[in-house]
């Protein structure tokens, strides 16, 4: 048994500016984080582009960076909330320098801004190509100077202790007192008991196989909010980045940042056309969600299995000073792009929905918050802009610091039990669980894609449910590991996408069925 004031659930940049924020407030209280990987592995530590913010006020405004997140959102934004973000934004940014994060600089010394696409002002601050590895350093620098903060890696949640493990009767009212935890070096199971837990566990990305996010990518946090019956909305719109580095066996893949768009790069077939230019006057530069689909399109019309991203045109030079960890990796691959074009696919990359918390972060179980890509706060609606989402994080990091600094003392009950695994064995069969993984990602890409049809959903559900009850017998009779609860996690994960896309009767920014097309026809 451990006991926290916090219980920070992931490493990211959620996680870890949440906890260095309530840690600095308050030094006699403890935070424990546990983190699944390394303390720094996390789809944080691969963030390129960098982070939206408005900091040139002479071009730039918040009502435009406001406009640009409901554009691209597509109707289905929280104005209010989109309002809220937008405006923190500068402070929390001027905040991360405080706390000596680096940003690139111009000769004059201001801020050297990056563009996406649907964006229209130059308003992304970045770290060469390499933002997200610069946070997780400054942030985790930062930790460890906190005696409070006890970071535990190698530590992966397996479920939230709420009411129904103290087998109370009246569970209308569902409460969180902290995590079970599994030592992933010993196997031992901790139980940390806390007043207050927060889930910053990210992504989804692995349960598409094909993906920009890290393999720990696997919708854990949203499966254990689910469990405990968090209400979960908006699983629909998962964003597909147009521009994942294309290799033919798939997996985790290398992401070629929308900054090289906005620095002028441009998305040709095979054959050399310039095809965004049929699809969108905004060309290589329009929202995510419309160059995802038309990649898609040509792809079906062509049957090609990638297009290209045609850098020769570019001055190398500038090129190589602001994404060298992009110029490196294409040369490690025999791609010069001073010559050659990068061959790039969509993958899965982000996911615009999640548990759904209020202003102040809260779930709606009581002392559960959540943070970041594993929470929906109403920013992105159908369809995240680009680099909004570190932002998120750090506008809701703070929001949820300034709630609990003046939050009441919650009483653990003594009745939590430890976790109980009595009748079970280690799991033998190891190809049960790779072959279900990679059973589901196939289905997940094959009928769960970019475009989706009502069939196909109710297909995938079809024959989810078989794995579900295989991996589910599985699961009963074994003790945890972390690859078992890892598909057990993206089962559920998976199941809340395609039953909220079978939900969903009208297409919206990222989220486009043919199902729904033929039914407006008609
Ligand atoms: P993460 O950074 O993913 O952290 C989640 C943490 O939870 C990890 O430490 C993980 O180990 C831990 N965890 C998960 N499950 C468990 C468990 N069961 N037990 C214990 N620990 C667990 N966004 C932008 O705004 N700008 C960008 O330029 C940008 N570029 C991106 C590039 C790439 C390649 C990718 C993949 C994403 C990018 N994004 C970008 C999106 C952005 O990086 C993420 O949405 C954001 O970093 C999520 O932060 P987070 O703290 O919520 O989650
Ligand atoms: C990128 O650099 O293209 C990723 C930006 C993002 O996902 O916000």
């Amino acid at each position: 048994m451990v006991t926290s004031n916090y219980l920070v659930i992931g490493s990211g940049v959620a996680g870890l500016t949440f906890a260095v924020k309530i840690a600095q407030k308050f030094p006699n209280k403890n935070i424990t984080i546990v983190t699944k990987g390394n303390e720094e592995e996390s789809n944080t530590k691969y963030a390129q582009g960098g982070i939206a913010v408005v900091l040139n006020e002479e071009e730039d405004s918040f009502d435009k960076h406001i406009q640009d997140t409901l554009i691209a959102g597509d109707g289905l934004c929280d104005p209010e909330v989109v309002d809220m973000v937008v405006k923190e934004g500068p402070k929390r940014v001027h905040e991360l320098i405080e706390w000596e994060t680096n940003f690139d600089l111009n000769p004059e010394g201001t801020f050297d801004l990056g563009k996406e696409g649907g964006h229209s002002e130059y308003r992304v601050v970045h770290h060469k190509d390499i933002t997200g590895f610069e946070l997780e350093r400054a942030l985790l620098k930062r930790v460890y100077q906190l005696p409070n903060i006890r970071l535990l890696a190698h530590h992966f949640a397996i479920d939230l202790i709420t009411d129904h493990h103290l087998e109370k009767e009246n569970t209308n009212e569902i409460s969180c007192y902290g995590a079970y935890v599994l030592n992933q070096h010993t196997g031992e199971i901790l139980t940390i008991k806390a007043q207050h837990t927060l889930l910053a566990s990210g992504g989804i990305g692995s349960v598409y196989g094909h993906t920009t996010n890290p393999i720990i990518a696997t919708g854990d946090g949203l499966a254990m909010a689910y469990r405990a019956k968090t209400k979960i909305k908006d699983m629909e719109f998962i964003q597909f980045h147009p521009t994942a580095m294309y290799t033919p066996e798939g997996g985790s893949s290398f992401l070629i940042s929308e900054a090289v768009r906005g620095f002028g790069a441009y998305l040709r077939t095979k054959e050399g056309h310039r095809f965004m230019l049929d699809y969108d006057s905004r060309a290589e530069l329009a929202s995510r969600d419309i160059v995802s689909q038309s990649i898609d399109s040509e792809l079906k019309k062509t049957g090609d299995s990638c297009v290209y991203l045609d850098c020769t045109h570019l001055d190398i030079k500038a090129f190589k000073n602001h994404f060298p960890n992009i110029y490196d990796k294409c040369l490690e691959e025999h791609i010069p792009i001073e010559t050659d074009w990068i061959p790039v696919v969509p993958a899965s990359h982000y996911l615009c929905g999640g548990i759904i918390v209020d202003k102040d972060g809260k779930t709606s179980v009581n002392n559960l918050y959540a943070c970041g890509e594993c929470s929906r706060t109403g920013l992105h609606g159908a369809n995240r802009l680009a680099s909004n989402s570190l932002l998120e994080a750090l506008v809701y990091a703070h929001n949820i610091y300034l709630d609990l600094c003046d939050a009441p003392k919650v009483n653990i009950p003594e009745n939590i039990p430890p976790w109980n695994d009595d009748g079970t064995s280690i799991p033998k069969e190891h190809i049960l669980i790779q072959h279900n993984l990679k059973q589901l990602q196939a289905l997940m890409r094959d009928y769960v894609g970019i475009v989706r049809n009502n069939d196909r959903l109710h297909l995938a559900i079809k024959h989810l449910d078989l794995i579900y009850e295989e991996v589910e017998e599985l699961y009963k009779k074994s003790k945890v590991t972390t690859t078992l609860c890892e598909l057990r996690n993206m089962i559920n994960v998976a199941h809340l996408i395609i039953q909220q896309s079978l939900n969903r009767k009208e297409n919206r920014g990222g989220y486009y069925n043919i199902s729904n097309i033929k039914k407006a026809s008609k």
